[in-house]
């Protein structure tokens, strides 16, 4: 695998005593970043979505607790904060959790910089890995559909559901990519879009509401996405719109692939029932691109995530391995 080509983003990025954060608000048309210089700073970019997509959202607050050792803060404030920024995405949980049993044994910054950035290093390591255990399911001359941004924005880099993309592109499986929009924050059509380019990866642009029709025409054979929260039994919680692609797939005879690092699965949370979505502004519906575009008086409903039940997933990709056809017996296998 080519990753001087395929892995070159790194939007999170641990300067010794400040956190820099590429501006995903501002994607593609400007590349800014952001310097985060206390945990209070971090919480407000998550909540913002500077940073977002789980993995990157768990390892950001990790160096958020880092700055507040740093500065001497009390640390146990500083964690509730970060923790109460976005509630689906489990990654943060997992990585404040991590950092809290770190503080347990010494809370010295030094030591919680290390934690964080081996938070940061395995997320690495567990994509590239589940590059090669999703690209393998792909057979040759396929076609495939993906959702948000799943990539080396979202994540410490190369990306879940991109980094199979990406090595399947890599092997020469995947002939075809096609990127929904996903409306209203635009992740696939800002974001996805931005990193296939960067990379040369030929892909087209779809309009949400163009996914079942592309689905009719034969021309993906697999729905790959990420996570940001896969409970015991396997129901997945994804970006908004996930579960209807899943439906399409189904009724289509597409494959649905989650790939989701370990960090990603929540095994205290029975099923998809129990998990909390996000629901953010209405505002980000009644506006594109800062400007109104639905009549003043209207109201807007809008959850940014919804829940695939597991009987629609065909695998789930993780680091440790693939579970196919998941259910809970299937899913404590793996993760106990
Ligand atoms: O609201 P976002 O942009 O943080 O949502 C991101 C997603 O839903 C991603 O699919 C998920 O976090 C996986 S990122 C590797």
């Amino acid at each position: 695998m080519d990753y001087e080509r395929y892995d070159r983003i790194r939007a999170v990025q641990w300067c010794g005593d400040y956190l820099r954060l590429l501006d995903q608000r501002l994607l593609p048309q400007q590349e800014q970043w952001i310097e985060c210089r206390d945990a209070s700073a971090v919480t407000q970019a998550i909540r913002d979505l500077v940073v977002r997509g789980a993995p990157a959202i768990g390892i950001a607050a990790a160096w958020g607790v880092v700055l507040a050792a740093q500065q001497a803060q009390p640390l146990e404030p500083a964690l509730a904060m970060l923790r109460a920024a976005r509630p689906t995405a489990v990654n943060l949980m997992w990585a404040l959790d991590r950092m809290k049993s770190r503080i347990e044994t010494g809370n010295d910054a030094a030591g919680l910089a290390l934690e964080a950035q081996a938070i940061q290093d395995e997320d690495l390591a567990a994509n590239r890995r589940m590059g090669e255990l999703g690209a393998a399911l792909i057979a040759p001359h396929s076609g495939v559909l993906t959702h948000c941004n799943t990539g080396s924005l979202a994540t410490a880099g190369f990306g879940t559901a991109l980094g199979v993309i990406r090595a399947g592109v890599a092997a020469g499986s995947i002939e075809r990519v096609y990127a929904g929009e996903t409306r209203p924050w635009q992740q696939g059509a800002r974001l996805t879009m931005y990193e296939l380019v960067r990379d040369g990866i030929p892909a087209q642009l779809i309009a949400d509401s163009a996914a079942a029709h592309l689905m009719r025409s034969g021309a993906v054979q697999w729905v790959i996405v990420g996570a940001d929260r896969i409970a015991a039994n396997g129901d997945t919680a994804n970006k908004i719109g996930t579960y209807q692609l899943a439906i399409a797939a189904r009724h289509h005879g597409v494959k649905f692939m989650v790939v989701a690092p370990s960090s990603t699965v929540d095994m205290a949370t029975s099923s998809g029932e129990v998990i909390e979505i996000e629901l953010r502004d209405p505002a980000e519906l009644l506006s594109t691109a800062g400007r109104r575009t639905v009549v003043e008086g209207a109201q807007a409903w809008n959850p940014v995530f919804d829940v695939t039940p597991a009987s629609l997933i065909d695998a789930i990709v993780t680091e440790r391995g693939v579970i196919e056809q998941p259910d809970e017996t299937a899913m404590r296998k793996v993760f106990g």
